[in-house]
């Protein structure tokens, strides 16, 4: 559960997205938290209290002077409660009034006592939120360090189409659990490559393997979320680009070569989760492939390594990352590719190992170094990329602090 023990005071200003708020309780609260939720007068035109109530299992708290709830709820003990403080949908209104500290109300009392890393979802009409009085308040706000989800573009309740629209739940919740994060990738580039080649044969046919790019995903995933500045290089996947990460479609492993030698030179960690195709159809017919009577060869040619060649022109201070699928000798076979490519870490895994693998959701790893080998027990995906992005960042630190390296730009 992603927000279990984390208590979430959950602000909602008066706006025609209030609704959309319901949701996100609902989502905040399935996924483990607890939710205050503190609403303003006018949200109450457009949402009843009843409705948050039903769905986090708490009072929604409307009015700063209601004598009816216990000291818990008064808007000092919320405020010290919080793990996170969120306003959305957050109105022109209450980001100009948090802006300049004006406090007349439960939701901006709270606010002004609270602690809590700030969420603001603003929502509102494109007008309005193009002004610059918006704009220099939006400002303000990052610049004390409030984390501001950034409205979609679309069509308005208004009738207008433009920025201004509530982003939907997942990136709601992206928002929120990233300002629970610590930001200890802040600054450093990570580029990821994930999923399987595809090297065509003809028109309709190919050659490739079984990876479904899971690995790979949650590793950019977990990157981004700790605030790196995350890119995927993708083959052919079922998935859904994740929260915060620029993706990069590729096929065939001459196009992911292209791909990631051209934007290596200003990557901090470059992590090659991808099951590259070692070799590629000779040819590639123009037109399809017709049968005939007797048994078919096809000529396969090498296809160039790419970790190899990234080892071969690693910059300084740049971390290299590959990934070993085996099915025997796991630790000598990932050993001598660590050294042959020139890599800093191996992360070996065998097919043989339960819950390790293709399409699976968990994972069993062995992170080798040139120095060590640390056997991780079965985990998520998600739970392995954390491990092995700590033991790099640990390993980085190292290296920077004996070289005075420093990340890219932003504090490490
Ligand atoms: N890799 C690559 N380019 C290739 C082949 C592999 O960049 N053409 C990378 C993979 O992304 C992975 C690592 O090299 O990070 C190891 O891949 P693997 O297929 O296990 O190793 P190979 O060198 O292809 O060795 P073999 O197939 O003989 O096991």
């Amino acid at each position: 559960m992603r927000f279990a023990g984390k208590t979430v005071v959950l602000c909602v200003t008066g706006g025609i997205a209030a609704y959309k708020a319901a949701d996100l309780t609902s989502k905040l609260h399935q996924n483990g938290a607890t939710v205050h939720v503190l609403m303003t007068e006018s949200a109450t035109q457009f949402i009843a209290p009843m409705t948050f109530e039903t769905l986090s299992g708490n009072r929604a708290v409307v009015d700063t002077f209601d004598r009816s709830f216990p000291w818990e709820v008064e808007h000092i003990s919320l405020a010290k409660a919080a793990d996170v403080f969120v306003i959305a949908p957050a109105t022109a209104n209450v980001i100009a009034k948090a802006a300049h500290g004006i406090a007349d109300d439960m939701v901006t009392t709270t606010l002004l006592a609270t602690k809590a890393p700030v969420v603001v979802a603003p929502a509102m009409n494109t007008g309005m939120y193009d002004n610059p009085v918006t704009q220099e308040n939006l400002a303000t706000l990052r610049k004390r360090g409030f984390h501001i989800i950034e409205p979609d573009a679309g069509h308005l309740a208004c009738g207008d189409s433009g920025r201004g629209k509530l982003p939907d739940t997942p990136t709601l919740l992206w928002g929120i659990e990233k300002a629970l994060t610590e930001q200890d990738l802040a600054g450093r580039h990570v580029l990821v490559t994930a999923g399987p080649t595809q090297e065509a044969m003809d028109p309709v046919r190919f050659l490739s393997n079984h990876s479904t790019g899971k690995m790979g995903y949650a590793i950019a995933a977990r990157a981004a979320m700790r605030g790196a500045d995350a890119t995927l290089v993708s083959g052919p996947t079922a998935l859904d680009t994740p929260h915060g990460v620029t993706r990069v479609d590729i096929v065939s492993a001459r196009d992911m070569y292209d791909a990631v030698t051209s934007r290596a030179p200003e990557q901090d960690f470059i992590i090659k989760a991808a099951a590259v195709g070692d070799y590629r159809p000779a040819q590639t017919a123009d037109e399809k492939l017709k049968k005939g009577d007797g048994e078919m060869n096809i000529e396969l040619t090498r296809n160039p390594d790419i970790l190899a060649a990234l080892g071969k022109d690693k910059k300084p201070g740049q971390l290299l990352c590959g990934f070993a699928m085996e099915t025997q000798n796991l630790l000598d076979n990932a050993e001598s590719k660590l050294r042959r490519k020139n890599c800093d870490m191996l992360v070996a895994n065998s097919l043989r190992d339960k819950g390790a693998g293709f399409g699976t959701d968990t994972n069993v790893v062995t992170l080798i170094t040139r120095d060590s080998e640390t056997e991780l027990p079965i985990m998520t995906k998600e739970e392995v990329a954390d491990c092995l992005l700590t033991e790099i960042l640990k390993r980085t630190k190292e290296q920077d602090g004996s070289s005075g390296i420093k990340p890219t730009d932003g504090p490490a």
